[in-house]
């Protein structure tokens, strides 16, 4: 049984048993409101997904893929507060529709229930997800630290880059994938092979939503478009157009991604054009390959049937040309 819209839909069922409104309705209204926005559900699937590809029974892993889930909305909750973003997939963002304490506060609770449901699995599992999480999560606040401060720094480099995403987004999709090794019961060797597999997967998935960000379909995106450029951030669409442009058009995007004014319209417009001219997005599209093709290789080295890994390449190309 490995059909992605079945884990979608025993995931969604789950998630609406255990996340219920309680009081006080300020505290889990946001709570609620998130976690039933929709989103691709991508993490808690490659959970599910991972648990029935080592031979087990994939509602044995239902309260982890809930808890990465959670840990990853409480941390949208949070990254829209320090991004400044209106839009979360097509909706007002926690902080728009509450105000900013309530989405701090919302999102803490949101971090304690994820470590709950790690309390329904016996110890032994119970301590290796526990374990797995935390550092998890403190490489995600690692990340994005590093994130917030590239905003003010005009001297990022690639692979400072590389290791900011990996810590703010990979390091979470390839956890998500090996907690399901986890409740599998499978060797070590291959829990870090899928968490490798997953790690390379969330590089390519987060260069993806930097495309997407400045390329995507405002109709359909559910953020808002160019929302990166306003905020300074120094995506790989930024450094390569700075290192592929001419010396007019670098002193421009430096001059571009130091200022913040309130119509940004025009900023953007700009940034665009520089972006194009230096080939950026083409730039970008060619490392999304090299990093799916990355967690391909990965996968030879996996102890699964020749069909298993045929799912997870094609979970993976779907990934690699989403347009949400
Ligand atoms: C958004 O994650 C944040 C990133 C790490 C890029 P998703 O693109 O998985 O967001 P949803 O859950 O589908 O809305
Ligand atoms: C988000 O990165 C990473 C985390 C939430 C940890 P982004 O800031 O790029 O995510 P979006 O684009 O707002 O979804
Ligand atoms: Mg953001
Ligand atoms: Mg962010
Ligand atoms: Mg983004």
């Amino acid at each position: 049984m490995t059909h992605i819209a079945h884990y979608r839909e025993t995931f969604l069922a789950y998630l609406e048993e255990k996340i219920v409104l309680t009081e006080p309705k300020n505290l889990y209204e946001p709570i609620v409101y998130i976690l039933q926005l929709g989103g691709k559900r991508l993490r808690p699937i490659l959970t599910l997904m991972t648990t029935e590809i080592f031979g087990t029974s994939h509602e044995k892993a239902l309260d982890a893929a809930l808890a990465v889930e959670v840990f990853h909305n409480f941390s949208l909750v949070h990254d829209d507060i320090m991004d400044d973003a209106p839009l979360r997939r097509g909706k007002e963002t926690v902080h728009e529709k509450w105000d900013i304490n309530t989405g701090i506060l919302s999102g803490d609770a949101m971090l304690i229930l994820a470590y709950q449901l790690f309390e329904n699995y016996e110890d032994g599992i119970f301590r290796k997800l526990a374990q797995l999480f935390s550092k998890t999560a403190m490489e995600v606040c690692e990340g994005q630290q590093y994130d917030i401060d590239f905003e003010t720094r005009n001297n990022v480099t690639i692979p400072e880059y590389l290791k900011m995403i990996e810590y703010k987004t990979a390091v979470l999709v390839g956890a998500a994938m090996k907690m399901g090794a986890i409740v599998a019961g499978v060797s070590e060797k291959d829990a870090n092979a899928i968490y490798d597999f997953g790690r390379n997967l969330g590089l390519a998935f987060q260069l993806q939503d930097d495309y997407l960000d400045a390329y995507g379909d405002p109709e359909t995106f559910g953020k808002q478009v160019g929302g990166d450029i306003i905020e300074n951030k120094k995506t790989y669409l930024y450094l390569k157009a700075l290192a592929n442009s001419t010396q007019e058009n670098q002193q421009s995007l430096q001059h571009l991604f130091s200022i913040q004014p309130e119509d940004a319209t025009e900023k953007v417009e700009a940034v665009m054009k520089i972006f194009n001219e230096s080939k950026a997005p083409e730039a970008i599209k060619e490392a999304i390959e090299v990093y799916t093709e990355k967690a391909f290789q990965v996968l030879e080295t996996l102890h699964i049937e020749p069909k298993q890994k045929q799912v997870l390449k094609a979970f993976g190309e779907q990934l690699m040309n989403r347009t949400v």
